[in-house]
């Protein structure tokens, strides 16, 4: 019974995937967390008496009850101004001025799968396959209702958390603060993990212990940003990949956000996440509704490992437009880093023809196709092809590619636009600003304004135009600059607040339009890389550029940190030219492959400059690549070392039946006259024997041929470090 109602409706149980998730009413209405964690029957009231004993500065709110305050009382949804001086999930200013809010909750429901949550990203949940939990109250003083949604998975330790909040009152109300999610846990020994960087550098991870206050992690960047991906865990200090607990926290959403751990002073834990209210805020008028971002919470009783596996189940199966979570991408060939804006149709044929060659399956043109783009500096809105560059339009491309027997892609940056372009000239209204002030330009652009409808109904008209007049298999949606001075030439000044929402809100639109218009078409969001990597962009679109940095060595600690949310199959990964563009480094180009082999595998160089020994090695690669490209993309993933501080990484994927198994293991620096590394694989059948196909590492070696699943367990495969930069990739078949 995935929710339990008990005590005549005032206690509840939710069990997701083995785990529970507890609440229940006291005192007339107030919610209390009781547990979120390993699996129980009930979860026992807390000793509230006891616990908010002798506590001198701790407003009690019950008069004639000097033993209830909502400073001690381990919440659901904590509101401002009734005495809890912990971070709030809830504020309103109603139009007396006043922003005290408080909620009761009276009533709820039990629902199969789970209400709609309009125009947002959520959890993809049926009645097969979760069940729903509404709670509803109301702040009898200014009439506002509240909704809590719960939404409990079968198959995962996951549940879903929403917010609806109804104006049921005569006068206005302004929502300052609405969090999507938060709970208090009972202690705080807790380590916080977090992903943590900067364009090129994203999601490295972090580790810290959680001391008194709050870490916090936001963006007011208008887009989820490079520096702290929308994720936070709680785990046990000594948790480890495959042992202890984790709780962790994200969300269905690409904009702003803040997530936080608290730690009170009695020694909890406050954790949540939510619109920033640093940029937000909403008039709720009369009658009107407003519906936060989902977020999700996931346990793992099995450390990290436990927490990505559930999150990676999530992502294919809950997240990602159906049937994408299952469908084999592309070994792609993409034109940036060959010839960025220098292109003609000719380079373009001779760069697709040696890719049809060796191996590639996918041709992805990139910026500068189209007005006056010959670089950064203007020409984003003229979405016209530049038929100097393309004089058969993009169409005329696209069928000269698929004749290469290559399917074809192209580049799109929609929400931007250029200073220097018609649309700006034609609409200077259509880009956010505030009056009497100039905007400011990130890569000489402004972001257009899509909290306007008519700015987002353009954008639907001129995409799907473009995808249904010419062959296009795959489109990769780029977004090049964050939001400042946020502003929309529609709104009222007591509306302007709602802007950055009601951007996301446009943008979903026309995601959700142009998704279901085209469901054959494989989108890839980027934004300058990694910048815009969420749940709500993999709810449309279901891969994303990893990041702009393509160098091999940096991207183990990329991938490395993205893979503790995010499934390989949700990464693009790319070969790149060496010296590297962005670092200047020279790898191997077997490193090169097999670090980006192990997400979804592509190529991004001008093939044509290879000499014929790259090409074959190329061409092998790809060959490889398609032969362990369903473990890959559909096995599981684990990491077996990390490269955080260290001088090696290695990660491993096995499919469920541990018949197959794909090692790749790489070292920064050499070592002359070295040890003998051991790398322990994971999830393989101790007792069967596989097959071991070395296909990469150093010359010269001359280890087992077979093994015991129980050795390469429990010894390992062994391996030198001869060289700099030098990668050991090893495929393991089960030999019966
Ligand atoms: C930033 C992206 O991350 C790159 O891959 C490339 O598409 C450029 N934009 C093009 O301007």
């Amino acid at each position: 019974m995935p929710i339990q109602v008990l005590n005549q409706g005032t206690e509840f149980v939710l069990t997701a995937g083995g785990a529970s998730y507890a609440l229940g009413l006291v005192e007339s209405g107030y919610l209390v967390h009781r547990h979120f964690g390993s699996a129980v029957r009930e979860a026992p009231p807390w000793p509230l008496r006891v616990i908010a004993a002798g506590r001198p500065f701790s407003p009690t709110v019950l008069p004639g009850r000097d033993d209830f305050s909502l400073d001690v009382l381990p919440q659901e949804y904590p509101t401002y101004g009734r005495g809890d001086f912990r971070t709030p999930a809830l504020k309103i200013r109603g139009a007396d001025g006043n922003a005290v809010t408080e909620v009761r909750f009276q009533n709820h429901e039990v629902v199969p799968g789970r209400p709609p949550l309009p125009g947002l990203p959520h959890l993809r949940v049926f009645p097969e396959s979760g069940s729903s939990l509404v709670l509803r109250g109301e702040d009898p003083y200014t009439g506002l209702r509240v909704e809590l949604t719960y939404c409990a998975l079968n198959d995962l330790p996951v549940i879903g958390r929403s917010v609806r909040l109804i104006n049921a009152g005569d006068r206005p109300l302004v929502i300052e603060r609405a969090f999507s999610a938060s709970l208090d846990l009972p202690v705080s020994r807790f380590d916080a993990v977090t992903l943590n960087g900067a364009w090129g550098r994203e999601r490295h991870l972090t580790r810290v212990p959680l001391g008194p206050g709050v870490r916090a992690i936001q963006s007011g960047r208008g887009a989820s940003g490079h520096q702290a991906n929308p994720f936070l865990a709680l785990a046990d200090p000594d948790a480890t990949e495959e042992h202890g607990e984790v709780r962790a926290l994200s969300w269905l959403y690409s904009g702003n956000f803040w997530a936080g751990a608290e730690v009170s002073q009695f020694g909890t834990t406050r954790l949540q996440i939510g619109l920033n209210p640093e940029e937000f805020c909403w008039r709720l008028e009369p009658g009107e509704e407003f519906v936060t971002p989902e977020a999700v919470l996931a346990f793992s009783s099995a450390g990290f490992q436990g927490m990505s596996d559930t999150f990676h189940d999530l992502v294919r199966e809950h997240v990602m437009p159906e049937s994408w979570g299952h469908r084999e991408r592309p070994i792609v060939l993409n034109n940036w880093e060959a010839t960025y804006f220098q292109f003609t149709e000719p380079k373009l044929l001779e760069l697709a023809t040696v890719a049809a060659d060796v191996g590639v399956e996918m041709f992805v043109l990139d910026d500068g196709w189209f007005g006056a783009r010959n670089n950064d500096l203007k020409a984003l809105g003229d979405w016209q092809v530049n038929r100097e560059k393309l004089p058969g339009g993009i169409a005329g491309l696209a069928g000269r590619i698929h004749d290469l027997g290559l399917k074809f892609g192209l580049w799109v940056e929609p929400e931007m636009i250029s200073p220097d372009s018609d649309l700006a000239r034609a609409h200077p209204d259509w880009a956010l600003g505030v009056p009497g002030r100039t905007r400011s330009e990130g890569r000489h652009q402004w972001v257009l304004d899509l909290s306007r409808d008519d700015v987002a109904d353009w954008m639907i008209g001129w995409l799907d135009d473009l995808l249904t007049r010419a062959p296009i298999d795959y489109i990769k949606w780029d977004m090049n600059r964050n939001m400042s001075e946020v502003g929309s030439a529609l709104a009222a000044p007591e509306r302007q607040g709602e802007t950055s929402y009601r951007y996301l809100l446009g943008l979903y639109r026309v995601l959700g339009e142009l998704t279901a218009r085209h469901p054959e078409v494989l989108f890839e969001s980027c934004s300058g890389g990694g910048g815009r990597f969420d749940l709500g962009m993999l709810f449309f679109m279901p891969q994303t550029w990893t990041s702009d940095d393509s160098d091999a060595i940096e991207r183990l600690a990329i991938q490395h940190g993205t893979s503790l949310v995010y499934p390989p199959i949700a990464m693009a990964a790319h070969v790149s030219a060496v010296p590297n563009h962005q670092m200047g480094r020279v790898t191997p180009l077997a490193t090169r492959g097999w670090v980006a082999m192990s997400a979804n595998f592509g190529y991004e160089l001008d093939l044509t400059r290879l000499p014929a020994e790259e090409l074959a090695e190329i061409r092998e690669q790809t060959r490889q690549y398609r032969k362990v490209r369903s473990l890959v993309q559909f096995g599981r993933f684990r990491r077996l070392l990390s490269p955080v501080g260290n001088n090696d990484a290695a990660w491993m994927f096995v499919d469920e039946k541990a018949d197959e198994a794909l090692v790749v293991w790489v070292n920064r620096l050499g070592e002359v006259n070295g040890a003998v590394h051991w790398l322990r694989l994971r999830d393989l059948d101790s007792g069967r024997r596989y097959r071991i196909l070395r296909l990469a590492g150093p010359e010269g070696w001359d280890g087992p041929e077979t093994m015991g699943g129980d050795a390469l367990m429990g010894i390992g495969l062994p391996s030198l470090y001869r060289r700099d930069f030098q990668v050991s990739a090893f495929h393991l078949v089960a030999e019966d």
